[in-house]
């Protein structure tokens, strides 16, 4: 950011004690959502008393002090949060998801890529049935899988998991993963993917051509999708077709 003033602050901010005030926000996310013993996910409207979002729609003015504060510190939850789950994971969307699994039709869920396995743990709490979890456990920075993470590779999990009618998929790297994963999928297969769009951080230019065709609308999850502050991550829902 080209902007002298924003610069200074970051200055400013990074000597002060503003990692303190982070940690005190992160502590709020880590209690409520990265917590097995809660039974509910905070809202929305809970989670931007503590962070700020872009679903807040009241974007003070970016060259007030109060912008750059609130932009700061929701910059150091993220680095704290994503050790954990790359997804705001609040009330809002598990139950749009449950609600558009139940659309759909569809009953038997896999998530692959699926980190310490956060989304699938809230899925199953609001009642989603999670036929199977995995990750190769390759990502660094996560430090605690959620016991029901099982250790394969995402392709592995699909070939294996010829029931499966929908995979959810988030946050992929920025490498042919994705792309690989769809290449898998079987015709009428369902793949919820959570990320960015083209040219930005998660999956590449080849998932997003080859996917062109096959998605499906979901825009209302989208209304409500809290995203922090400057990222770009939004739910999209991919089916597929047959070749003709
Ligand atoms: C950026 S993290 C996202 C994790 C989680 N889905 C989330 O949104 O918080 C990407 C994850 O993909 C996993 N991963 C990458 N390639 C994989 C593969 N071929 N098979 C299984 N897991 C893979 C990594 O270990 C990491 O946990």
């Amino acid at each position: 950011m080209n902007n002298p003033e924003y610069e200074k602050l970051v200055k400013s901010f990074l000597n002060s004690d503003f990692k303190k005030n982070a940690s005190k926000n992160f502590s709020y996310l880590e209690r409520n959502i990265l917590n097995e013993d809660k039974i509910i996910l905070p809202n929305n409207s809970q989670i931007n008393d503590f962070i700020c979002t872009s679903t807040e729609k009241k974007w003070p003015n970016f060259k007030t002090e109060s912008f750059a504060t609130d932009f700061i510190d929701t910059s150091f939850v993220r680095d704290l949060y994503v050790k954990h789950s790359f997804p705001l994971l609040t009330h809002e969307l598990i139950v749009n998801l449950k609600n558009l699994f139940k659309q759909l039709k569809v009953k038997n869920i896999i998530e692959v890529c699926a980190g310490p396995g956060w989304l699938s743990h809230w899925l199953k709490i609001y009642g989603v049935e999670i036929l199977k979890t995995t990750d190769n456990l390759e990502w660094k920075d996560f430090q605690n899988y959620l016991d029901f993470v099982e250790c394969e590779d995402a392709l592995q999990t699909i070939t294996k998991e010829t029931q499966a009618e929908l995979i959810i998929l988030s946050w992929p790297y920025i490498d042919d993963t994705a792309f690989n994963i769809w290449n898998k999928l079987k015709t009428n297969q369902y793949l919820l993917y959570i990320g960015e769009g083209e040219g930005r951080c998660t999956a590449n230019i080849k998932f997003f051509k080859a996917v062109e065709n096959h998605e499906i609308e979901i825009n209302n999850i989208n209304e409500t999708y809290l995203q922090f502050f400057g990222i770009h991550d939004r739910v999209r829902l991919f089916r597929k077709k047959e070749r003709r």
